[in-house]
């Protein structure tokens, strides 16, 4: 919280901008309220707390100004409840140098800043202006994030079916274990963050194939041992295509441990347990599921019954244990249909 000195307004702003006023005081709040309408956009009042809330599940104004001490509920009480609901609403508490005691609660709460009785008009307005000016720079920074975030999911994208039209075969496959790692990982409540990372490391978890001969990927045959060890070297040459791209998330890591195994049995390096990234041992399950349930140019697709048997009977050995849990939940959700 912070106390307001006078500033320079943006007007146009401030037309702007849906305010709500709570306080219970009827003088008061005409008088103020009689203020406010001349300087923002759309104003709206009511009487006490549990009329505050109510009108502001409605509107959903810009910024609220409320006084703390009315009947029924009081400011402090409904700005918890705002709160919980939307953390990024600025909350003003009009407050008497009397009633310092709820200045503890009202920063547990997270009221962004405070305007001392008697209320200085000016005052009240910069600190709503400040307020709303201050949300409105983090909405766009956000947005600007977002947009960030969408275009480099949109060149993975086509970086992934680029890599994918070379094995007909495979088409869709990264995009299916992508679909699915994503599931996982919301169904084992990962942070959303995290969920971004693995949506693009999954898109691209096969990129080294793009170093396989194009024969060796659509053999129909079974492949020969040293034709494995080819395949086998995607996971590294994927690594070392990605690794020096300076993702937020480590993707070339997801990349590179995604045969790993939990016992060490997987390649390249045979890591075991948590060795291996959390994001690695999530594609690792989608990525044998989908592989399993779908057609591959040496045998017919072995359906997702088949697949979810896999992870099952190999939980804790090969595959990490919540990871298959939360798949199994995931598919179970979709009545084993996650792909139609
Ligand atoms: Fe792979
Ligand atoms: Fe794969």
């Amino acid at each position: 919280m912070e106390n307001e000195t006078s500033l320079d307004i943006d007007i146009d702003f401030m037309k702007t901008l849906s305010v709500l006023y709570v306080e219970d005081e009827e003088e008061t709040r005409e008088l103020l309220a009689r203020f406010l309408e001349r300087r923002i956009g759309v104003l709206h009042t009511a009487a006490n707390g549990q009329e505050g809330a109510r009108v502001f599940a409605e509107h959903h104004p810009d910024v609220v100004v409320t006084d703390i001490k009315m009947p029924v509920m009081d400011g402090l009480e409904m700005a918890a409840s705002i709160k919980s609901s939307t953390r990024d609403v600025p909350i003003i508490v009009i407050t008497a140098y009397s009633e310092q005691d709820y200045f503890i609660r009202a920063i547990e709460i997270g009221v962004d800043r405070y305007v001392i009785k008697p209320v200085n008009t000016d005052t009240l307005l910069g600190a709503i202006y400040k307020s709303a000016k201050a949300g409105a720079q983090a909405r766009e920074l956000e947005h600007a994030r977002q947009t960030v975030i969408e275009t480099l999911e949109q060149t993975i994208a086509v970086v992934s079916r680029a890599i994918e039209s070379r094995d007909p075969y495979t088409d869709g496959h990264q995009k299916r274990v992508s679909l699915l790692s994503v599931a996982i990982a919301e169904e084992m409540g990962v942070t959303p963050e995290t969920v971004t990372g693995i949506r693009l490391g999954s898109l691209v978890h096969d990129v080294g194939k793009i170093r396989i001969p194009a024969e060796i990927l659509t053999n129909p045959r079974r492949l020969s041992t040293v034709e494995m060890d080819i395949i086998k070297t995607h996971s590294q040459a994927g690594y070392d295509i990605l690794a020096g791209a300076k993702f937020p998330w480590p993707v070339a890591r997801m990349v590179l441990e995604h045969h790993e195994r939990m016992n060490g049995s997987g390649y390249p390096n045979g890591l075991a347990g948590e060795q291996i990234c959390l994001e690695a041992r999530i594609i690792c399950i989608a990525d044998v599921v989908e592989s399993m349930a779908s057609f591959r140019p040496y045998r017919p697709a072995l359906g997702i019954e088949r697949a979810v048997e896999e992870i099952r009977m190999n939980r804790g050995s090969l595959y990490d244990e919540n990871a298959v849990d939360a798949c199994i939940k995931v598919l179970e959700k979709s009545d084993y249909k996650f792909w139609d």
